[in-house]
């Protein structure tokens, strides 16, 4: 990764798994890291051991805001909050997720996986946009102007939002008539079709920077980590209700899952590496499961333009945002 002093990057589920070890990662090399965590508590323990680790700080800075995004309120909050704040965000990083979970609502009545893992983030996307798009970005050399503000600044930049999608996108549907899993509930397959919206949107917003009349300045990049041993796995298990079903996961986890640290690695080469607007960020070892990124090509079914177009509608309509272009 190339040096990140000045640039500033928000990574929602900052506080485990592959989005702790991507804000260790990017702080270790000067950004400053938004860690944008539904627990303040667990956010402010996750940058203490991030610190400690570091031998007392990072060279970046670390600052912890909750953003819960099962809740659209607590999404515009956050953004409200760092837009007061920051001049400009030259990474987005749309990590947080859960996954395969029993049936719940947000607090705004969507299914969770789709609400938390989808809807939270188009939201939190759309409101930080404009902070997006007046970031110089991670591939400039320009240097930030201590107290310019986002009117002083180039808008041709190389600002990024980068979205973690899942090997899982393969067993998503898209079924328009019931997006919010009212009629029925198949937890793997809700997780699927929220890892698919996660594609369509990403490849969706990059056609919406490409058709804008100015050079946004902003590019929209999907990723997904393979399997990395985290939490993920666990909360599955524990929300199971099947009391062996985490012992068996953590087996699963130690025989198969990469370490986070590694898992994460797609994500942060999605976020600074050059690649273009639309790629899709894998591992490139075995099955695309494990080993060092590499640009590949997801299902067909997430380059489907008809479905980006309704997920997108159905988006605005659901969030009240849309992107201001
Ligand atoms: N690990 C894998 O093998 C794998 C494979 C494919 C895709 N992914 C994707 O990678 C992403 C990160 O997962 P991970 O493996 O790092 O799992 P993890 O260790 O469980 O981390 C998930 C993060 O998301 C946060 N989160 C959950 N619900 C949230 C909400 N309502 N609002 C805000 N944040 C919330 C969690 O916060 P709390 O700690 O407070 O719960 C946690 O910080 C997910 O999108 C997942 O789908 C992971």
């Amino acid at each position: 990764m190339p040096r990140l002093d000045g640039k500033t990057v928000v990574v929602t589920g900052a506080n485990s798994g592959l989005g702790f070890e991507a804000t260790r990662a990017l702080a270790a090399k000067g950004a400053t890291v938004v860690m944008a965590c539904r627990s303040v508590e667990r956010g402010a323990d996750a940058a203490a051991e991030i610190r400690a680790d570091a031998g007392g700080d990072t060279d970046g800075a670390l600052a912890v805001r909750e953003c819960d995004l099962a809740s659209l309120g607590s999404v515009a909050s956050f953004a409200e909050g760092v837009e007061d704040d920051y001049d400009a965000v030259d990474v987005l990083c749309n990590n947080a997720g859960v996954m395969a979970i029993p049936r719940r609502e947000t607090d705004d009545g969507f299914e969770t996986q789709l609400g938390v893992n989808h809807l939270g983030h188009f939201a939190l996307t759309c409101r930080l946009f404009p902070l997006l798009a007046a970031a110089d970005g991670v591939g400039s050399d320009a240097e930030e102007e201590p107290g310019s503000d986002a009117s002083d600044r180039d808008t041709t930049g190389d600002a990024r939002v980068v979205t973690q999608s899942s090997g899982a996108h393969e067993r998503g549907e898209m079924d328009f008539t019931d997006l919010n899993w009212e009629e029925s509930y198949e937890k793997w397959g809700a997780y699927g079709r929220s890892k698919l919206a996660n594609l369509l949107f990403a490849y969706e917003l990059q056609r919406r920077i490409d058709a804008a009349d100015d050079d946004v300045g902003v590019r929209s990049v999907a990723c997904h980590p393979g399997y990395a041993a985290t939490n993920l796995q666990l909360r599955t298990a524990r929300e199971s209700g099947n009391p062996l079903a985490t012992a068996v996961m953590r087996l699963a986890n130690a025989a198969f899952g990469q370490d986070a640290a590694t898992g994460a690695l797609p994500l942060l080469y999605a976020a600074t590496a050059d690649v273009d607007g639309g790629a899709y960020v894998e591992p490139g070892g075995v099955l695309n499961m494990r080993g060092s990124p590499t640009v590949g090509r997801s299902n067909d079914a997430s380059y489907d333009l008809d479905d980006a177009r309704r997920l997108w509608e159905f988006s605005t309509d659901a969030t009240g945002v849309d992107l201001s272009l």
